[in-house]
């Protein structure tokens, strides 16, 4: 099987042709992705509109680059998988309705992906693993631990409950004069820092559940740039900020993990595997942290390389193979959705004890 994949949801214009090789290493056969990193670091953020304008001029170049690359054409493909949500409602619109029309003149399956299902089945692409097993999805926008249990199939353990991992990443970065996008310029400046610098707060640790909160920990590193004053922070403060900042969350993940490990288990005795998954998933730090659980808590531990772990459209496509193959494609009436919680019946994370 093979499936044409789109990602418009956020700030990557992205094309794949990806198939169900069983060799691991032949799944992927092109993987385009182009990033807005550009139009949008002048704003310190992604600009919605911005965002939107920039898939429209280049997503059809995108298409066409991939399929060149993969050496295909469109009457060789089992169907097209596009992100339908959640993210920013204009790029969703152009990604959905380029793949609506190609299925349409093709006439192709269409599969509309959840975008979080992409990140979230991206370890079965790169690796041969088999339900269920416990998702750390840390992202630009979420951030959140759930049971995987089959395709569209998920139980969440967890969530944010203010900002996602990503999102304190890029806001931190900003802070610090660092620039658009954050985490990666984080990551890097804090490979030259003292981590014990800076006593940060490790906000949910200690709590029962799940839950996660980032926006105290954001606070204690603006009130440390205001101690230091802005203007007088050298390299040498900066990238232990950093530093502090990255063990911190760390140490948050570490014990949000161990009680979501706790839970899947009562569930499930035999779970075993840990995926991380979402761009802070490409965090090297970040990553040699949760390693730890493998030895503690005696678990497979499963991190997307890099490229798979940002937003691409490789897992997209993947998701639409394992949708196809489970006999789920989606009607070419499908509306984008800007809000596509995976567990629609998880409880709001507001109660959590924490500022909702
Ligand atoms: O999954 P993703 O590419 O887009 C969303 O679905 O949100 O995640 C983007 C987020 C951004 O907040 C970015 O700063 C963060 O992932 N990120 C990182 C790293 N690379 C990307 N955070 C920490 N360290 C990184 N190396
Ligand atoms: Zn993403």
């Amino acid at each position: 099987m093979l499936i044409l994949g789109i990602e418009s949801s956020c700030d990557e214009t992205a094309a794949a042709l990806v198939c169900d090789a069983t060799k691991i290493e032949q799944r992927i056969l092109s993987n385009v992705v182009l990033t807005q990193d550009k139009e949008h670091s002048p704003f310190g953020g992604i600009v919605p509109e911005i965002a939107a304008r920039a898939h429209l001029k280049h997503l059809d170049d995108i298409i066409m680059s991939a399929m060149t690359a993969a050496d295909v054409s469109f009457d060789e493909i089992d169907g097209i998988a596009a992100t339908g949500g959640p993210g920013l409602i204009g790029g969703v619109i152009v990604g959905i309705m380029s793949a609506k029309a190609i299925a349409s003149v093709k006439k192709k399956p269409f599969i509309a992906v959840n975008h979080l299902e992409g990140h979230a089945l991206t370890a079965r692409l790169t690796s041969n693993i088999s339900f269920p097993y416990l998702l750390l999805l840390v992202s630009g926008g979420h951030c959140q631990l759930l049971i995987v249990e089959d395709i569209g199939k998920y139980k969440r353990l967890g969530t944010t409950v203010d900002d996602a991992l990503g999102e304190a990443f890029d806001k931190c970065a900003k802070m610090m004069g660092l620039g658009y996008p954050g985490g990666p310029r984080v990551e890097a400046a804090a490979k030259t820092g003292d981590e014990r610098k800076f006593n940060l707060p490790r906000p949910m640790r200690g709590r029962e559940g799940c839950h996660f909160s980032f926006s105290g920990l954001k606070t204690a590193v603006r009130r440390q740039i205001e101690q230091i004053g802005s203007g007088n922070m050298n390299s040498q403060d900066i990238a232990d900020l950093c530093a502090s900042f990255q063990r911190a969350a760390g140490d948050v993940l570490i014990d949000r993990c161990k009680n979501g490990l706790n839970q899947f288990r009562s569930i499930y005795p035999t779970g075993n595997i840990l995926v991380v998954a979402g761009g802070v998933a490409a965090n090297k730090s970040i990553g040699n942290r949760l390693a730890e659980l493998k030895h503690t808590e005696n678990i497979q531990l499963m991190i997307p390389p890099t490229e798979l772990c940002t937003d691409n459209a490789a897992m997209i496509a993947w998701a639409g193979i394992e949708k196809l193959k489970s006999g789920h494609t989606s009607s070419l009436d499908f509306k984008p959705r800007p809000r596509w919680p995976l567990d629609p019946n998880a409880p709001p994370a507001i109660g959590a004890g924490v500022k909702a």
